[in-house]
């Protein structure tokens, strides 16, 4: 049976043009995630497989596949959501306290020094992924504060513990048919979709899952 799903899409396949087209959305979500899903439960069923047989002759390539399809599943989860119209105004601009979102904007200047900053960093970090990677802002337990990560792959370069809350896909298949080799371009457009109330609903329940912890 199988453990993860593919969630549908909060919106329609051209409701983030003309930042993203539609064949791309389709592509992406349908194709892309779909494997990542289905990657994920198959490794389950392998790693199944392996107890029952007491048979580690793989186990590490199947930790790895586990690692990778389940943090690219989970990323892609919260890419979704973390866009939205940049045509209605429910996408882009900046995180204010007019908009409620006061406590992600507060957070964003007490850990970067300014919303410029943050910016800055985390643009540098998404479009300067060597390969196949992730920018992403991420709530940090440990000294409660946000911290920008560049991921490799879907899962390396991480540090544990740390809630990602934003998320700019860097590989190719997120923007190749659009921007062509120009990944400064795209992630330069990515900030005209960004859905800061839901940034600010992840800030918020990152913050109240994981409290400080001491490692
Ligand atoms: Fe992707």
């Amino acid at each position: 049976m199988a453990i993860y799903t593919l969630p549908e899409l909060p919106y329609d396949y051209a409701a983030l043009e003309p930042v993203i087209n539609p064949q791309i959305v389709e592509l992406h979500h349908d194709k892309h995630h779909a494997a990542y899903v289905k990657g994920a439960n198959d490794t389950l069923e392998q790693l199944e497989e392996a107890r029952e047989k007491d048979a580690w002759g793989s186990i590490n390539g199947l930790e790895k596949n586990l690692a990778f399809h389940l943090s690219g599943h989970i990323l892609h989860s919260i890419y979704w959501h973390n866009m939205a119209s940049p045509k209605d105004g429910s996408g882009g601009g900046e995180p204010t306290a007019a908009d409620g979102v006061g406590d992600l904007a507060d957070a964003i200047t007490e850990s970067f020094g300014s919303f410029a900053k943050f910016k800055a960093q985390l643009t540098k970090a998404a479009a300067t992924t060597q390969g196949s990677g992730w920018g992403v802002l991420a709530y940090e337990p440990v000294s409660g504060r946000l911290i920008v990560e560049q991921v490799y792959d879907h899962q390396g370069n991480v540090g544990q513990g740390s809630v990602p809350v934003l998320v700019f896909d860097a590989w190719e298949h997120a923007f190749y048919l659009q921007y062509k080799n120009q990944k400064v371009d795209f992630i330069d457009a990515m900030w005209a979709v960004v859905n800061w109330q839901d940034v600010a609903k992840r800030y918020a329940e990152a913050k109240d899952r994981t409290p400080l912890i001491t490692p």
